[in-house]
């Protein structure tokens, strides 16, 4: 009925709207309603501005503010659309508008001039990332310090590592590339106790680092969880097992996080898939179909952290293309760098330990250095 042109259909519509009680019927006829702004622009912003403060529902309200913005050329729409806002103050509204401006003033996606070699960074990626121009990097791909847990890490406090993991984030939203994946691999970890008298502290640091990574201007896309052999970790089981006393259960920890965020974008991923539109798409591959992806844990010599090559190759495949650009802003042994290279993209590897640095420089081969 949103394509009639019938005022009769117009008001039969605006009838049935008050009738409805269930949201989705409601949220469909506004929708309607909204396609007679064209014909009934008078009738249609009359009926919009008794309906859109009544905070019904929302799924509703948006369909008004669709209108609105469809039709904002319209100094009455566009004041409505003022009032709309202030009333508000929502998220989704403020997403909308960003979005229809965005298409209406047809900007194009460009693509910058992207760097050709794999690039080595020695230093605080907070200060070293600033080499790189902004958005030029396709992916990023990390696992953060784990607080103190490791030899190679020293933090005043908890409240100073996450002002330190801040720091670099805001670096890594400048070089991403509009509407590209970040990625970071983070599990809760454990302090050493001080003493036996003294109870351990446990950081659950994916929960914090999603506040940094919403504040530096990223998205929540997706949690990955990453499961392992439960052989490979920490027995934490045992004292349960051996007393089965309530409140002592520890189980052991199988999982780590991997968060997925995308850097804010005034337009849709297609916008960012139709860059690659002459790239092959492979058909035939194991596809991880849901949110869980069992592999096992790597271990090395030099670095006591490492990623496997298998973890890489997942998210290189999932988040990247072909001669993408792609970063690792705390890079370690520099594994990401290394299946970056195997699977044709071209890496950026970060790191402030000199021991690693040398590892990287023997692990990637024909660099650019700092
Ligand atoms: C969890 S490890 C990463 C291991 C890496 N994923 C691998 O596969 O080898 C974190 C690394 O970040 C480095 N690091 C810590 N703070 C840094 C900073 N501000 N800038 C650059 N590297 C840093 C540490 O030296 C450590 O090697």
């Amino acid at each position: 009925m949103g394509k009639s042109k019938n005022i009769d259909h117009f008001n039969l519509l605006k009838y049935v709207y008050f009738k409805t009680d269930t949201v989705s019927n409601k949220r469909e006829i506004a929708s309607s309603i909204g396609r007679y702004a064209q014909l009934y622009k008078d009738d249609v912003y009359f009926f919009i501005e008794d309906e859109i403060f009544k905070k019904k529902y929302m799924d509703v309200v948006y369909q008004f503010y669709r209108t609105i913005l469809y039709n904002i050329s319209d100094i009455r729409y566009a004041k409505l659309c003022e009032k709309v806002d202030n009333f508000y103050k929502n998220e989704v509204m403020d997403k909308m508008k960003k979005f229809y401006f965005y298409k209406k003033n047809k900007i194009k996606l460009a693509r910058k001039d992207r760097i050709q070699k794999p690039l080595i960074l020695e230093g605080n990626s907070a200060v070293t990332l600033k080499k790189i121009e902004e958005g030029t990097i396709d992916l990023i791909f990390t696992s953060s310090p784990y607080y103190n847990v490791r030899q190679y890490a020293n933090y005043i406090s908890y409240n100073n590592y996450l002002d330190e993991m801040s720091k670099v984030l805001k670096e890594c939203y400048r070089v991403l590339d509009e509407g590209r994946f970040i990625i970071i691999n983070v599990s809760p970890v454990i302090t050493k106790r001080p003493g036996r008298e003294f109870e351990s502290i446990r950081y659950p640091i994916h929960f914090d680092f999603h506040n940094i990574l919403t504040n530096s201007g990223f998205y929540f896309v997706d949690e990955i969880i990453w499961i392992k052999p439960e052989p490979s970790v920490s027995n934490r089981i045992g004292g349960y097992l051996q007393t089965h006393t309530s409140l002592s259960y520890k189980p052991n920890c199988i999982t780590e996080s991997i968060l997925v965020y995308r850097k804010n974008a005034n337009f849709l991923l297609d916008k960012n898939i139709l860059l690659y539109k002459n790239k092959k798409v492979i058909t035939k591959d194991n596809v991880d179909t849901s949110n869980c992806w069992n592999i096992p844990p790597a271990n090395d010599k030099i670095h006591s952290a490492i990623f496997s090559q298998e973890l890489c190759n997942r998210v290189l495949k999932y988040y990247s293309y072909d001669n993408d650009v792609v970063l690792d802003l705390f890079a370690g042994s520099g594994s990401f760098g290394v299946a970056a290279i195997n699977t044709n993209r071209i890496p950026v590897s970060c790191e402030i330990n000199k021991n690693y640095i040398n590892y990287i420089k023997e692990r990637i081969r024909d660099y650019d250095y700092n």
